[in-house]
């Protein structure tokens, strides 16, 4: 009965995992934040993000995120981190924008029962198919492709929301 009343109230662990962690994961990590404060859900969920590339380690958001997220009324903040073995104990959900990351991330799996958090995030859109499940980087595109992150990233972001309180409710 203890246990069972722990479990309900630790929270629902979120990983939103990119390439350099500095535009599409923040950005999963700022919208997800979002919804769930929106929702008055905030105290049920710890969310954070990481990147499966350590070239930006350190770095802010990119600022094309940030202004893209910024003109809907989404913070993006943070530092850039790379995903480590120890996240995959920590976190419930580990979420891959693209399949380059999802290969990365099940590559680094310490564990077939852990890789099994990992997931694309894209997965949680009602509205994705099983062919389109990336979300495209934006990072040597244009403004657009910004946008399209968020648009992508919230649609999943609603669906992953739904998802984890019907397995938690
Ligand atoms: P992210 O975007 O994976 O969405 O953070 C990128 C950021 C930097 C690079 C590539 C993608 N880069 O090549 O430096």
């Amino acid at each position: 009965m203890l246990e069972s009343l722990r479990m309900e109230n630790e929270p629902i662990k979120l990983l939103f995992v990119c390439l350099g962690n500095i535009c599409r994961s923040p950005t999963g990590e700022g919208v997800m934040r979002h919804l769930v404060d929106e929702a008055g859900l905030k105290h049920r969920f710890e969310i954070d993000s990481a990147g499966t590339g350590s070239w930006h380690l350190g770095e802010s958001p990119d600022r094309r995120s940030v202004a893209h997220a910024a003109a809907r009324g989404i913070t993006i903040g943070g530092h850039a981190r790379q995903v480590s073995s120890a996240d995959f104990d920590h976190y419930d959900y580990i979420l891959a924008a693209d399949a380059y990351n999802l290969r990365d991330l099940q590559a680094i799996a310490p564990t077939d029962e852990l890789e099994a958090k990992v997931h694309m995030l894209r997965e949680f859109d009602p509205m994705s198919t099983p062919d389109d499940l990336d979300v495209p980087d934006p990072y040597y595109g244009g403004p657009n492709g910004f946008d399209e992150v968020i648009d992508l990233v919230e649609a999943a972001c609603r669906g992953l929301l739904d998802e984890v309180l019907s397995q938690k409710a």
